[in-house]
């Protein structure tokens, strides 16, 4: 058995853990242990993990193969690794300046501070996210994460079987213009959004979990209002403190969460004043054959 342990940071999910160095492991057992502690804690925290852009993006595709690279900053700025599947989570721009309060990229990442998933406006959405912290601020600047298995446990018999079946359409347009950002219609075009069912089932556990986000905009074959009126009530539900782990980041953290069985939001800070970057890497969910 691989020498890898798990220290719970809430009572329902989310765990530290360790010792592990994840650039160097290549082991198919130390992968596959870190992924039954995935399926166990649907948030994995990695102290003191020192990646370059290069090997951050090679583990994930080690640990969980094909990479996203569809994102929705992909269609508001320029990347500025060159590299789309290595998604930009910072406040500054390509010379590491700090992005003006009135700054449209800024706009568009303040859409990170809604409860979400990562890509679950794309098919195939996002399945493991890994985000790894360079610059971490003097001031919180906490990451939250809220746990969907335990939220659709929660759920009384009735809502459950109510549920059975639905599906929601995703649309990150839908949820940036809950904020007043607007896409011009060339950024429109290349974001349609997806189509998703409403409670998923974790293959490996048969653990089911609430698949939910801001984007989340209506439920197919439903009217708009009671469709979008059950949704603000499931957000509301699955968001109550008891579900959620807040993340204190230190650099050097690497953060993994499973896309399919949580939620997570940015909290707000200081950000036009201090710097904070982030780079995340995302894998999709489609079926992994382990190279
Ligand atoms: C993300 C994200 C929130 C944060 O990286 O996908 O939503 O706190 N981050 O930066
Ligand atoms: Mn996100």
């Amino acid at each position: 058995m691989p020498n890898l342990t798990f220290r719970k940071l809430h009572p329902q999910f989310a765990a530290e853990a360790g010792p592990i160095e994840l650039r160097s492991v290549t082991d198919r057992a130390m992968l596959d242990a870190i992924r039954a502690g995935m399926d166990e804690y649907a948030v994995l925290v990695f102290r003191d993990q020192p990646f370059a852009d290069d090997e951050q993006l090679q583990f994930a595709m080690r640990f969980d193969g094909v990479l996203h690279s569809k994102t929705g900053a992909s269609v508001v700025k320029k990347n500025r690794f060159g590299n789309e599947a290595l998604t930009d989570i910072s406040n500054v721009d390509e010379d590491g300046k700090i992005l003006a309060a009135d700054d449209r990229r800024r706009a568009y990442s303040l859409g990170n501070r809604l409860w979400h998933t990562d890509a679950s406006f794309q098919d195939p959405p996002g399945r493991y996210s890994m985000l790894s912290a360079k610059v971490v601020p003097p001031v919180a600047a906490d990451t939250e994460f809220a746990d969907m298995r335990a939220a659709y446990d929660g759920l009384d018999a009735d809502l459950k079987a109510r549920l059975e079946g639905l599906s929601v359409h995703h649309s990150i347009a839908y949820s940036r213009s809950v904020l007043g950002f607007e896409f011009s219609d060339e950024e429109h075009e290349k974001l349609k959004g997806a189509v998703h069912p409403l409670v998923r089932t974790n293959p490996n556990t048969g653990r089911r979990s609430l698949y939910l986000a801001s984007h989340a905009s209506r439920i197919l074959d439903w009217p708009l209002p009671e469709g979008r009126l059950l949704l603000r009530d499931l957000m509301e539900h699955a968001t109550q403190p008891q579900f959620v782990y807040r993340h204190s980041w230190r650099e050097g953290d690497l953060v993994i969460w499973d896309n399919r069985s949580t939620m997570h939001r940015g909290r707000p800070f200081a950000d036009t004043t201090h710097r904070r970057e982030l780079r995340r890497v995302t894998t999709l969910d489609v079926e992994f054959r382990p190279g």
